[in-house]
């Protein structure tokens, strides 16, 4: 695999909001992080890259994986984060985001939020001068994806080439998941008509994948989606924050599953990825999560160590 020559004062001071900001290069190259941290770790050799130094954690939804990976993963490196839940800091009582941005930057070393409002991240990312980190807004899940092209790259050897089939709702995980397309990637999105990826970012994924020999495609035929894939995605059919739908979602998305016969349409070593929380028997059968094509607790293993290879080179 090509490796990219590149250092980690290429990426100091700068915030990971979205996976269109990075080049395949620099992804690369925060993958080959992330699995020297992981081997590292599984050795017993400490790393303390990051001693002394504050990660503030914003949390206006819930979390396990991302406050986990994060929280332990600081500790690891040898600093510490703090859990800050809008029930708790004034954020939730009307304090604006820049003034919470700019008291923050004079305090700790960088900043992960999770949130509804895409628009509050980059807010955020405007006023603070520290690394400003999503950990998952409505529009995208870019760290997410970075867990998941390492377990990829694990299972598989390789990104370039793979077919990587996602099925459910066109919501933040199937957004960031379109930029696996300019590492080389052919990746599907399989959604009903009514709930489609948003057309600027499919043309923005679908022209950086072209760039570096990648492909991104919507569809609405899951089965036919399916056909010859390395690897099958999905995600809940009403995310966080869209719970009042989810009776409406329940009916519009009832051929958007993975199941055994779509595990059937793809290749025979397909691996099953699922961000996780899973809804088993909606997006995912029981029988296909708990299957030995599923990897979607390597994956979710995955998130620690790619949290710690992105703060590793941001802070
Ligand atoms: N996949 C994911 O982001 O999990 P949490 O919501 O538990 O953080
Ligand atoms: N699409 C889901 C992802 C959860 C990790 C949500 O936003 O709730």
């Amino acid at each position: 695999m090509h490796m990219p020559v590149l250092h980690k004062e290429h990426f100091t001071g700068r915030d990971f909001i979205c996976l269109q900001d990075f080049t395949p290069d620099e992804i690369l190259y925060m993958l080959k992080v992330a699995k020297e941290l992981k081997e590292e770790k599984k050795g017993g050799t400490p790393h303390p890259i990051l001693q002394g130094k504050s990660l503030a954690m914003i949390f206006t939804k819930s979390s396990t994986r991302t406050r986990v990976a994060f929280e332990a993963g600081m500790l690891q490196l040898g600093g510490h984060a703090l859990f800050l839940s809008n029930r708790d800091i004034q954020i939730g009582r009307g304090e604006p985001i820049k003034d919470t941005a700019r008291v923050l930057s004079r305090m700790v070393d960088g900043i992960m939020i999770r949130t509804h409002s895409h628009q509050d991240v980059i807010e955020l990312a405007k006023y603070a001068d520290i690394p400003v980190i999503n950990g998952l807004s409505d529009f995208l899940h870019p760290t997410q994806v970075l867990a998941d092209l390492l377990t990829i790259q694990e299972h598989k050897h390789c990104l370039e080439g793979l077919k990587l089939t996602y099925i459910g709702d066109g919501n933040n995980m199937a957004h960031s998941l379109m930029f696996a397309g300019k590492m080389g990637m052919h990746v599907v999105i399989a959604t009903p008509a009514g709930y489609k990826p948003d057309a600027q970012v499919v043309a923005q994924a679908q022209a950086q994948a072209k760039q570096y020999g990648g492909l991104v495609e919507w569809v609405e035929d899951p089965l036919a989606a399916a056909e010859g894939a390395d690897v099958l995605y999905t995600d809940v059919w009403a995310s966080m924050g869209q719970e009042e739908e989810a009776a409406i979602r329940m009916k519009a998305f009832q051929s958007y599953r993975i199941d055994r016969e779509t595990m059937e349409r793809a290749q025979a070593n397909a691996i099953v990825m699922h961000c996780l929380p899973a809804h088993r028997g909606e997006e995912i059968t029981e029988e296909v999560l708990e299957g030995p094509q599923s990897v979607v607790f390597d994956e979710a293993e995955n998130r620690l160590h790619a949290h710690k290879a992105i703060m590793a080179l941001l802070i």
